[in-house]
């Protein structure tokens, strides 16, 4: 049995905060404590009390006075984008056809998919990411490397092979059976290994043929515990082009829904064009729209409007996007959220954006009884966040009124320089495991 206290000021959401200073959404521990035993949170608290359950060989990581929060949450990128971050000047197709396909056909070399997808990895969790939801290439072998790196840290992540079959470069293109063959094979290879959860993903309306879409639904049928991800309405020429391959669908949404691809189950990367009517499906079959505010201000593609998706009753979540989302850092994400919103005249609280990158999207993945909050029996997936990481961040905490002007400090100045150590089912992360074109062996299994 392996037991650590981490010690720090404790902070954790139970529920969606209603107004800026909702006391009632979290627990807040000043001199705080969470007791983690295999992976697992054992105790919550006062530092004081939970001690009390703790035994002589219980090791304690005393982080006073930086905050300890659940580990953020991503729910949208893209593994094989990770070197073509910072790609200038285009929109999304001309983005797409000039950079990204060209820059996915380097993941059919297994080395540099391994090598990239530990160098992913790391990343996410040196900025405090420890679950993320990403789409890996075309090619089958990227996604061993992705859930291969993930099962080597110990990381919950969900990913799956993006199917194509059209409007993409030949070496990137499967057909609708290999498609299906090569989801099937890694479904039963990676789905509940350890922490992995598959995603069906075929990439977008665009670029599969009706052909594919159909396996698309057979997959998804014959996997109901699968997660869907896919994009919808970023662009609108890409809303164009998509609509006009499929001229017996009423909009964009109802391609995905003809071929039964919308649950709850189902994310949807963007969602920033859509009509009342197709806002409304997205309620009405739980579909989670996925709102990636560096990325679609990187990419001039428009502004995600969140008050539409509350007033619909429909779900969303957050994510970075990477890569045309411009960084890893959810901090950062946020800081872009609140000024896509505030564009809007829509108004995003410190709470309500500490909650979306936590429990907010542990809720959008269905995995709250998991991750995304501090609760006995969770996994002990923790970030220690640290509000003075930068001189001009010390300065500005020096006149810090509460616990929440801190959140925002964090959010609007923080970034990897802010995360303090990330521990994930319990095990501190915050360093790589491995450095560039070298491969260690594989950690001990978590017990
Ligand atoms: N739509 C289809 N593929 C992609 C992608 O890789 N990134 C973004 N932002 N949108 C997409
Ligand atoms: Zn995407």
């Amino acid at each position: 049995m392996t037991e650590i206290l981490i010690r720090g000021r404790v902070l954790t959401f139970v529920e969606e905060p209603r107004h800026i200073d909702d006391t009632s959404a979290f627990r807040y521990f000043e001199d705080g404590a969470v007791l983690v035993r295999n992976g697992k949170i054992a105790g919550l608290g006062h530092f004081a009390e939970v001690r009390k359950s703790t035994s002589v060989e219980t090791q304690i990581a005393d982080h006073r006075p930086n905050l300890i929060l659940p580990g953020f949450i991503d729910t949208h990128l893209h593994f094989p984008q990770t070197q073509a971050i910072a790609s200038y000047g285009a929109q999304l197709l001309e983005w797409l056809n000039t950079y990204i396909f060209v820059e996915e056909q380097k993941f059919a070399k297994p080395e540099h998919a391994s090598m990239i997808a530990g160098r992913f990895m790391d990343e996410l969790l040196s900025n405090g990411t420890t679950t993320a939801a990403a789409y890996c290439s075309v090619h089958p072998e990227s996604v061993d490397a992705y859930f291969t790196a993930a099962e080597e840290r110990g990381m919950l992540v969900i990913g799956g092979k993006v199917m194509m079959d059209r409007n993409a470069p030949e070496k990137l293109r499967d057909t609708p059976q290999q498609g299906y063959d090569e989801t099937k094979r890694l479904i039963a290879k990676w789905h509940g290994r350890g922490r992995a959860q598959y995603a069906i993903s075929p990439r977008f309306a665009i670029t599969s043929t009706p052909a594919q879409m159909d396996a698309s639904r057979v997959l998804v049928a014959e996997h109901p515990d699968c997660y869907v991800q896919t994009h919808l309405s970023e662009n609108r020429d890409e809303i164009a082009f998509a609509t006009s391959l499929y001229p017996d669908a009423k909009d964009y949404t109802d391609i995905y829904a003809r071929y039964e691809l919308l649950s709850s189950k189902t994310l949807l990367g963007h969602c920033i064009y859509l009509s009342d009517r197709e806002v409304s499906v997205l309620a009405e079959t739980g579909a989670v729209g996925v709102f990636c505010p560096t990325s679609n201000l990187f990419l001039g593609s428009g502004l995600f409007d969140r008050d539409r998706f509350d007033r619909a009753g429909a779900r969303y979540s957050v994510a970075t996007d990477v890569g045309a989302g411009t960084s890893f850092s959810m901090l950062e994400t946020m800081d872009e959220a609140y000024k896509v919103l505030h564009l809007q005249g829509q108004r995003l609280s410190p709470l309500n954006s500490f909650y979306m990158m936590t429990l907010g999207n542990a809720r959008a993945l269905g995995l709250d009884d998991r991750i995304g909050s501090l609760h006995l029996g969770a996994d002990a997936d923790l970030v220690v966040l640290n509000s003075r990481a930068k001189p001009s961040m010390e300065l500005r905490m020096q006149v810090a009124s509460s616990l929440v002007d801190e959140l925002f400090v964090m959010q609007t100045m923080g970034d990897d320089r802010c995360v303090a150590e990330v521990y994930v089912a319990g095990k501190a992360r915050k360093h790589p495991l491995q450095r560039p074109h070298q491969i260690e062996r594989p950690e001990p299994e978590l017990i």
